[in-house]
């Protein structure tokens, strides 16, 4: 069957589905705008550490993705914007050839914010007219589109992440944004178990929706009967870890783990601050005292399995994670909220488990492995998660930070244990029957 006989046979499906993902795309195009308006372009091209990139080279890199993956390969006459940004704004792929060193992303104040801004004018009009193109519903261009847009949708919370790693290493702490309302700090109740059966469960994508490969092939795992927390740790709670001396037994550290807060001299989740015997965190909304309630954030794999350890419990499986998510709705404080900043549980548990999607990415014990039977997407794309399957550990979730639509039972993200500046936090789990 033609393309076009295709469309004729499901014209409305096949419009519906192009048309959604236009309204996604350029939507996800405006959100990255948006999202940098509050920011200077000084603030835009500086980088904070080796980790963060520049708000500039966001802005510019999700573009390139879209130019290189999408345009190039499928516009005909597409006219390249300027070939020298491929140096630039490629960030890993090693068949797009050599690129600017990841550390020193921030050296680079040439092209200026404006010419980015043309980039991206430049690319997006050139998007406009590819998807006006008649387009088979299981198109190849509809599918990179698609990649394109969640990998915009990556950068865009790391757009933050990386902002306020900047603005907590100015002396002056500003703020990406004023503090809305008035904080009414309180206490919550302990954390309850929520206990769930063993056996043989599938875990995976389910192919209903766009999934990165990683997530794929869905696949049966074995999971003995376990507890979880209805919440996530607490500031609270991590003021009484520090208090009881956590940071300072070493029977409770992995041995990297104590390797790294003495090297490092962490006593405390990163941002912290002590002012007059108070603490105080760095936020998006500035420098602002620690929130005894609101989950804990900014703390590495090893801090989060140190506490689990202190606290009599253990880092739950990515795939017991999974299990108990199973049914909870995927909404919650994301950034659509526009909260900005992890927020405490509200309401009383209701057997569910509350906060899995939304506040923190929550660490799992699991190291970082390709699913059985993995293969990595067709093309260049093949470079996209499989290549990072060593030394890293899953977090599950969604954070406060991550965009609509962005969140998924699935959905694995991944990150060295020991880096802490991605807003990361942490929720027990625990064995029913020791075995
Ligand atoms: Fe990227």
């Amino acid at each position: 069957m033609t393309g076009l006989m295709a469309l004729r046979s499901h014209p409305s499906t096949n419009q519906d589905r192009v048309g959604l993902l236009v309204e996604r795309l350029f939507e996800a195009r405006r959100l990255s705008l948006e999202l940098a308006s509050p920011l200077s372009v000084e603030d835009m091209t500086v980088q904070a550490m080796e980790d963060a990139s520049p708000t500039k080279w966001h802005l510019a890199h999700s573009t390139w993705f879209f130019e290189t993956f999408v345009l190039k390969k499928h516009l005909e006459g597409y006219q390249p914007f300027d070939e020298t940004f491929n140096y630039c704004f490629n960030s890993y792929y090693e068949s797009q050839g050599a690129r600017q060193p990841r550390p020193q992303r921030g050296l680079l104040t040439r092209p200026s914010v404006e010419r980015v801004l043309s980039y991206r004018a430049h690319v997006d009009r050139a998007l406009g007219k590819l998807l006006d193109q008649t387009l088979t519903p299981d198109s190849e261009v509809l599918r990179l589109v698609e990649t394109g847009v969640n990998h915009e949708q990556q950068h865009q919370e790391l757009l933050l992440t990386d902002i306020l790693a900047l603005f907590a290493a100015h002396p002056l702490r500003p703020a990406y944004r004023a503090r809305p309302h008035t904080d009414h700090p309180h206490e919550l109740d302990p954390m309850s178990w929520i206990e769930f059966p063993g056996g043989i469960h599938l875990i995976g994508d389910q192919g209903d929706g766009f999934a990165f490969d990683n997530e794929r092939p869905r696949h049966e795992a074995l999971i003995h009967p376990f507890r979880l927390g209805d919440r996530l740790v607490t500031n609270a709670e991590w003021l009484d870890f520090i208090a009881d001396g956590g940071y300072r037994k070493a029977s409770l550290w992995l041995a990297d783990g104590w390797t790294a807060i003495n090297r490092n001299d962490w006593r405390a989740p990163l941002y912290w601050e002590s002012r007059d015997e108070e603490s105080f965190a760095m936020s998006l909304e500035g420098l602002k005292p620690v929130e005894r309630a609101a989950p804990v954030v900014h703390v590495s794999y090893y801090e989060a399995d140190a506490f689990a350890r202190w606290a009599g419990a253990r880092l739950p499986t990515e795939f017991e994670w999974e299990v108990a998510a199973q049914g909870v709705p995927t909404t919650g404080n994301t950034l659509s909220s526009r909260a900005l900043r992890p927020l405490p549980v509200d309401q009383p548990s209701n057997g569910l488990p509350h906060q899995m999607f939304g506040d923190v990415w929550e660490w799992t014990q699991s190291a970082y492995l390709p699913y059985p039977g993995y293969r990595p997407q067709e093309g260049a794309l093949g470079e996209y998660t499989g290549k990072f399957t060593v030394s890293q550990h899953v977090l599950r979730g969604a954070s406060f930070a991550t965009p609509d639509n962005h969140s998924r039972l699935s959905y694995r993200n991944f990150f060295y244990p020991h880096q802490r500046w991605q807003f990361m936090g942490l929720r027990l789990a625990s064995e029913i029957t020791p075995r």
